[in-house]
């Protein structure tokens, strides 16, 4: 029988070479950042009734034609594990009615999304995302904020130099009108266009934007602009998103020609991108926008305006440098027992756990191995300390303490020892493994 693999395009993240740790330390620098800014974690289950996504993501896009996982349950129901975690945020706080006990609510996710994309360095079938939304607050203030947020977040992980592009949409209008007006552009050129843009010509023209065919991009730059289409207000709402990101120093650029490849959007849409090259072809840290018109698509009684980013986890992680590993203090039990010498060996576990209750970190060789073996594991571990337990010791209800640094070795008792390892532990505070 041959070894049993991961999915193609799933990983796993080990402790080994300190991957988890970094995982953990982007995750808490994220908390961290997103309760300065007032927003608070929910989490979704990680499958939604498909509809969910065809109706909020959209039929004609990428995500939902062709790679979301759906399939029906034991009771015939079509669920798909969720491919971004905006949809599934909307239709909790219509659920829960989370905006019937406040007028605005700021919430932040992360975790698990998936799309079966062909699997490359930064695209993955299975990739984590860590994203913030605000509801009820039709702002270009809360734009700025939230897009400031994102790029506070990705600044604080040393990760750049970055670039944030930023455009408008406009409404559900304007958009009905650009879409018509780059219809009568492209219609003409269509035999000089990609498969691809053909067909989106149809289904959905705007996408044609994002093409990075060549044979498309002589033709996308005679492109009308999104920002010649926008009405009054949708204007007026850009300029002030504008200004308000100046304000608060993030540094962007307007690309009319970013468009997203999700359907929800409405005026205000950023992308972040990575351009120290270290992501290659998959250089979106991450993306969002403004989506005023999510809630009722998806059975809201009252419209509410909305606004959110979604970053990607393991992308960041590429483009973060690696922090240098924590000091951490570790201790370990070695006992001086024999196989069958079960009452020193109950003695250190004892040792190791009260050492664990009173905050130590601790180990303890449990194998009734050699001395010599243990102190190997001992000091592979990178303990501070090693606490010998011997016959003598129990029976006295003392420890022998050997301080891996000096060498020096002292003996005293156990609440003392305990003592003194509690006070040098706290002193020096624990990090993520
Ligand atoms: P998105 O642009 O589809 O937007 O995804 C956001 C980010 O997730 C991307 O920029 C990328 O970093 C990461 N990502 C997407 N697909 C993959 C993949 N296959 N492998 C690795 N990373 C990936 C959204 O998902 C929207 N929900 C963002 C949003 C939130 N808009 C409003 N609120």
């Amino acid at each position: 029988m041959g070894t049993l693999q991961a999915v193609t395009g799933m990983n796993d993240v080990l402790p080994g070479g300190g991957d988890t740790r970094r995982w953990l330390r982007l995750e808490a620098a994220f908390r961290d950042v997103c309760a300065r800014y007032g927003y608070a974690e929910v989490r979704t289950p990680i499958c939604e009734y498909a509809e969910l996504f065809h109706r909020g993501v959209g039929e004609a896009t990428d995500i939902v034609e062709k790679e979301m996982y759906t399939f029906e349950d034991r009771g015939g129901r079509k669920l798909s594990l969720r491919p971004e975690g905006t949809a599934s945020a909307v239709r909790a706080a219509i659920e829960h009615a989370a905006l019937a006990q406040q007028p605005v609510v700021r919430w932040a996710y992360l975790g698990p999304m998936f799309r079966a994309e062909k699997p490359a360095k930064g695209r993955y079938r299975q990739f984590h995302q860590v994203g913030a939304e605000v509801y009820g607050d039709p702002s270009p203030a809360a734009d700025a904020e939230c897009i400031d947020l994102a790029a506070t977040f990705i600044r604080s992980l040393g990760v750049g130099p970055v670039s944030v592009r930023l455009n408008s949409l406009g409404g559900a209008d304007t958009r009905r009108r650009y879409r018509d007006a780059l219809v009568a552009y492209f219609t003409p050129l269509a035999d000089r266009l990609s498969e691809e843009s053909r067909a989106r010509l149809a289904r959905n023209p705007l996408r044609i934007l994002d093409s990075k065919d060549p044979r498309d991009l002589p033709h996308k730059a005679g492109a009308p602009s999104i920002l010649d289409a926008l009405d009054d207000a949708d204007r007026e709402h850009f300029e002030q998103v504008k200004a308000f990101l100046t304000a608060t120093g993030v540094p962007f650029t307007v690309d009319p020609t970013l468009v997203r490849g999700l359907d929800y959007y409405t005026r205000t849409v950023f992308e972040v991108v990575d351009v120290s090259g270290a992501l290659g072809a998959q250089d979106a840290l991450g993306a969002g926008g403004r989506y005023d018109a999510l809630f009722t698509e998806l059975g809201s009684a009252q419209p509410v305006p909305a606004f959110g980013f979604a970053l990607g986890v393991e992308r960041l992680l590429l483009a973060a440098p690696d922090a240098p590993e924590p000091q951490r203090f570790t201790v370990s039990v070695v006992a001086a027992a024999k196989a069958g010498d079960t009452p020193v060996l109950a003695a250190a576990l004892g040792l190791a756990k009260e050492l664990r209750e009173a905050g130590v970190e601790t180990l303890v060789d449990t194998r009734f191995v050699s001395m010599k073996s243990q102190m190997r594991r001992a000091s592979d571990a990178a303990s501070r300390y090693v606490l010998i337990l011997g016959g003598d010791e129990v029976a006295k209800g003392e420890v022998t303490l050997k301080d891996l640094a000096s060498g020096e070795q002292t003996r005293a008792s156990r609440a003392e020892v305990i003592a003194r390892l509690r006070a040098e532990s706290s002193a020096q505070g624990s990090a993520p493994r």
